[in-house]
């Protein structure tokens, strides 16, 4: 007979253990040091596992790292400009939203399609649970990260290339988090 590799008790334990850790973690805090391509594709890959009514598979990530993440930063700056009246427009946060996104790693853009097979809520609520496996998986691998919805995100779906049935929810920053120095 196959010996289970951890017992429930070690299961539980490790489960707690980065359930609770779990946080959200902003680009200011990321340091520069890469997530490897692995990493980065065991985190996506473990987003897919959520549950789905009808196993519909709602969840579209697109991961933008290098000069595409940084088209997808300037096309944030870009809508926040074009949606914000003069009066209320700050130069500061259309400089931040650039800044915000050169600071992180990766920044992947969380879709959902909607199938018409299921209610729209139950789409939602599977690629929120996908989002939430990304989290513990970011936390697992001390990848700091955060979902983040912007208004600017209800004007990205011509540069996302989604379809009319497909909705951009959020995006998710991730960046390595800076560590204390060790004491000596
Ligand atoms: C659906 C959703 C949308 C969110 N949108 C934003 C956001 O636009 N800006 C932001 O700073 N945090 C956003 N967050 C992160 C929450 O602020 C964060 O989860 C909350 O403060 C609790 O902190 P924790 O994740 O460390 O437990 C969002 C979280 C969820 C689940």
């Amino acid at each position: 007979m196959e010996h289970p590799k951890f017992t429930p008790e070690e299961k539980i334990a490790l489960l707690s253990e980065i359930i609770e850790s779990r946080k959200s973690v902003f680009p200011r805090d990321y340091s520069d040091e890469k997530i490897d391509e692995e990493t980065l594709r065991e985190i996506v890959k473990l987003a897919s596992f959520a549950p789905s009514h009808k196993r519909t598979k709602p969840l579209r990530l697109q991961v933008f790292r290098g000069d595409e993440k940084n088209e997808l930063g300037n096309k944030l700056a870009e809508i926040y400009k074009a949606i914000t009246s003069p009066d209320l427009f700050l130069e500061k946060k259309y400089i931040d939203i650039t800044a915000k996104v050169g600071k992180s790693d990766t920044v992947i853009t969380i879709s959902v399609n909607y199938s018409g097979l299921v209610p729209e809520w139950e789409e939602l609520a599977s690629v929120a649970m996908s989002v939430q496996n990304m989290y513990l998986a970011c936390t697992a691998r001390e990848i700091g990260c955060y979902w983040s919805t912007p208004g600017m995100i209800r004007h990205l779906p011509e540069f996302l290339a989604l379809d009319d049935h497909q909705q951009c929810i959020g995006l998710f920053y991730m960046g390595k988090v800076v560590h204390a120095p060790a004491k000596s």
